[in-house]
């Protein structure tokens, strides 16, 4: 069975709530597809105005982060339980930008992806190598390393439903992105990681994303990869351009 795409913008610590609402009406029209999954993940604080800005719309709702634990003394985070009631669907775990700036290690990263499914969320789980491990070869090792950490426990029922998003450190936000033909290898090699892990129906059942300076002139192509299934995107989901990317086709 084909898998569906699905797009998801990452707006990361962009948009107040104000902007965030204005943002979905001006790409309302724009982003309405039959033929993929439109998400935007967007800052905490912007979750319930803009659950609320697309009711009736083709768009999901997603976070950026989320804390394992329950409920508690957790000063500043937020759980799994105040998502959903929210009417969030998705949620972005592990994000380079967590692992690095937040010191988000792949054992706290696993917690995160046990909770999210247990509450019935989506994960987005976010791999990818830095430019030093692509340049000493050994991109593969550290993905799988990071993929068969995070998904300690996780069942292969659970799998099928996930998102995973390649996402190399040195294609985010700097314009460069990876050739199609890069994207398409390590898309594969995680493929062929869960197949290992789990099984083939499992590795043919999850949707790998690709991100790093996805946007509209690049999309079609990298869309177009046997491997890759949908984008995630950060800074041009923030424009009209998101709509173009959307409809790639
Ligand atoms: P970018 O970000 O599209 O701005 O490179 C992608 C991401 O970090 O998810």
């Amino acid at each position: 069975m084909a898998r569906r795409k699905i797009i998801a913008g990452n707006w990361k610590m962009n948009m107040t709530p104000s902007q965030a609402v204005e943002l979905c009406n001006t790409l309302k029209d724009l982003v309405v597809t039959d033929e993929a999954d439109v998400v935007y993940c967007v800052p905490a604080i912007d979750i319930i105005p803009v659950v609320e800005a697309v009711k009736g719309t083709n768009v999901e709702v997603g976070a950026e982060n989320m804390y394992f634990e329950d409920k508690g003394a957790y000063t500043g985070e937020i759980c799994a339980s105040m998502l959903v009631d929210a009417g969030v669907k998705y949620v972005i775990i592990g994000h380079s930008e967590r692992r690095d700036y937040f010191r988000e290690c792949d054992c706290l990263l696993n917690k995160k992806v046990k909770k999210a499914l247990e509450a019935g969320l989506t994960p987005i789980l976010c791999c990818g190598e830095s430019l030093e491990q692509r340049e000493m070869g050994v991109t593969m090792d550290w993905i799988r390393l990071q993929i068969k950490s995070d998904l300690v426990g996780v069942t292969a029922d659970q799998v099928k439903g996930m998102v995973i998003a390649y996402e190399p450190i040195w294609a985010i936000g700097t314009g460069k992105t990876a050739t199609t033909q890069q994207a398409q290898e390590v898309c594969k090699g995680i493929r062929d990681c869960i197949a290992e892990i789990y099984d083939t129906d499992t590795a043919e059942a999850v949707r790998i994303q690709y991100g790093g300076s996805v946007n509209a002139g690049n999309a079609a192509e990298l869309f177009a990869q046997p491997d890759i299934d949908g984008g995630l995107v950060g800074g041009a989901s923030l424009k009209a351009d998101f709509g173009k990317i959307v409809n790639y086709k």
